[in-house]
């Protein structure tokens, strides 16, 4: 582990062959069962108390989307033959205060926008509705509807709310808005509905992972595999949320471990800084201040963005990685913003360079993820995986899919075909009002029984 030299060393710095990949797929295998017997384990293996949709389930169910910068409340119709579709959605994005104050004004927040949606859509409040809650943060779940949270991620520091059960607090802050005719059917983490997504029209999908703010996995395990689990699930399998982002079995660079020190939750989520939204752009800011103070790269010598912590964002990255203009005018255009007016060409490819060899690791080790999760469940490969992944990264950042599916066809070789991995939009929103339909199903049986 040590500082790059120059551009060919980031490389091999930044390199993920298939011998580590193979390495990287024994602790995820050694730590998956150390999660599911309820031992101590990077990998939380969060019971869901669910199973996979059948496709079957029909109605009219809402919705909240909450994990990331926005908050969104829908309402989704379900076909019952395969068919989700959103009727109506409100966005609304968080502020920070929102993000860093207490749990009453995050879920009166929540509760205030639910209101405003019924409003605006003419939805009566006297009609019962099913809802489906997404809230992407790691949670203890006891039910498909309960659920304590184990900690906040993705630059959430609400002072609040740890060990509390998030449905409790979202009913509570529905009562104080007399929100009455909702009830909340399903607790979904965003990885679990987007497998719910796309498994209510596709039978083949065992697993649903986020690629975006924040990374994380889910997949169908046996129920009897799972030791730890107390309560009993009728169900032979149940998904597990596995929390993949507080992995800490693949080691990282020293890069990596600056921008862990100086996050808010160091020694915290990882996997997760290498992989998602949130962290590549600030490792790329590491690299690049690393390149300006070795003079590899921009002659300034003045203060300049780039030492500001937080300033370079995922999305510029994208947006530079798909500048293939000969003279990366866009490249161009965002570094006069940030105040570099004086860039070569050769500065503009260099930052390029490293853009690619920063997303590039984040592709592969995500697919190496994926394959080690693939192999727990079906280790001689044997029949097809359909992987329904969701999420700002995989969905809009150049190349990355492509580098995922590489890193797959070195390992798997000619049993790559049975891995496939496919864009599931909007799991968090359509995926939660399934899980709100399956859930009210299996209450339905169980109050009939
Ligand atoms: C973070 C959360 C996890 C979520 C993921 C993707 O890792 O802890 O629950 O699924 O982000 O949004």
């Amino acid at each position: 582990m040590s500082h790059t030299k120059n551009l060919s060393d980031l490389f091999y710095l930044f390199d993920i062959d298939v011998s580590a990949v193979e390495n990287m797929r024994k602790h995820f295998h050694e730590e998956m069962l150390r999660g599911l017997s309820g031992q101590t384990s990077s990998l939380k293996m969060l019971p869901a108390f669910v199973t996979r949709s059948q496709g079957k389930e029909s109605g009219h169910f809402l919705a909240i989307d909450l994990g990331g910068t926005n908050l969104r409340v829908l309402l989704a119709t379900l076909d019952g033959m395969g068919n989700s579709v959103v009727d109506t959605v409100k966005k609304v994005t968080l502020s920070r205060n929102i993000m860093q104050g207490t749990t009453e004004e995050l879920f009166d927040f929540i509760a205030l926008c639910v209101s405003e949606f019924l409003n605006e859509n003419d939805i009566s409040k006297n009609v019962n509705y099913h809802l489906g809650f997404t809230f992407s943060f790691p949670v203890e779940q006891i039910s498909v509807n309960s659920g304590k949270l184990i900690q906040w991620t993705k630059g959430f520091s609400i002072k609040d709310g740890i060990n509390e059960d998030a449905v409790i607090l979202l009913n509570k802050a529905f009562k104080r808005r007399q929100l009455n005719n909702i009830q909340i059917s399903a607790l979904v983490n965003d990885t679990v509905g987007t497998l719910m997504e796309e498994s209510y029209s596709n039978s083949n999908c065992d697993m649903g992972v986020i690629l975006g703010t924040g990374t994380n996995a889910c997949y169908l395990e046996k129920t009897e595999n799972i030791k730890k689990l107390q309560i009993h699930f009728s169900k032979p399998t149940m998904v597990i949320d596995m929390e993949w982002g507080d992995f800490n079995g693949y080691n990282g660079t020293s890069y990596d471990t600056i921008l862990d020190e100086t996050s808010i939750n160091p020694g915290e989520q990882i996997f997760e800084k290498m992989v998602s939204g949130m962290y590549l752009g600030e490792l790329s800011r590491l690299i690049i201040c690393d390149m300006i103070n070795k003079k590899f790269l921009f002659n300034i010598i003045v203060s300049h963005a780039f030492t500001r912590n937080g300033f370079l964002e995922t999305e510029d990255m994208a947006l530079v990685a798909a500048d293939n203009t000969d003279s990366l005018a866009k490249t161009e255009e965002f570094l006069v913003k940030a105040g570099i007016t004086d860039s070569t060409i050769y500065d503009r490819k260099t930052l390029k360079e490293i853009f690619f060899i920063v997303s590039k690791r984040a592709a592969r080790i995500a697919a190496a993820a994926v394959v080690s999760v693939v192999l727990w469940m079906d280790p001689l490969l044997t029949k097809k995986h359909l992987i329904a992944v969701d999420g700002t990264v995989f969905a809009k950042y150049p190349l990355f899919k492509q580098n995922m599916e590489d890193l797959l066809s070195e390992y798997l070789k000619d049993k790559k075909h049975l891995i496939n991995l496919t864009h599931t939009k909007d799991g968090s929103g359509k995926g939660a009002a399934i899980t709100a339909a399956v859930a009210y199903n299996i209450l339905r049986t169980n109050a009939k029984n």
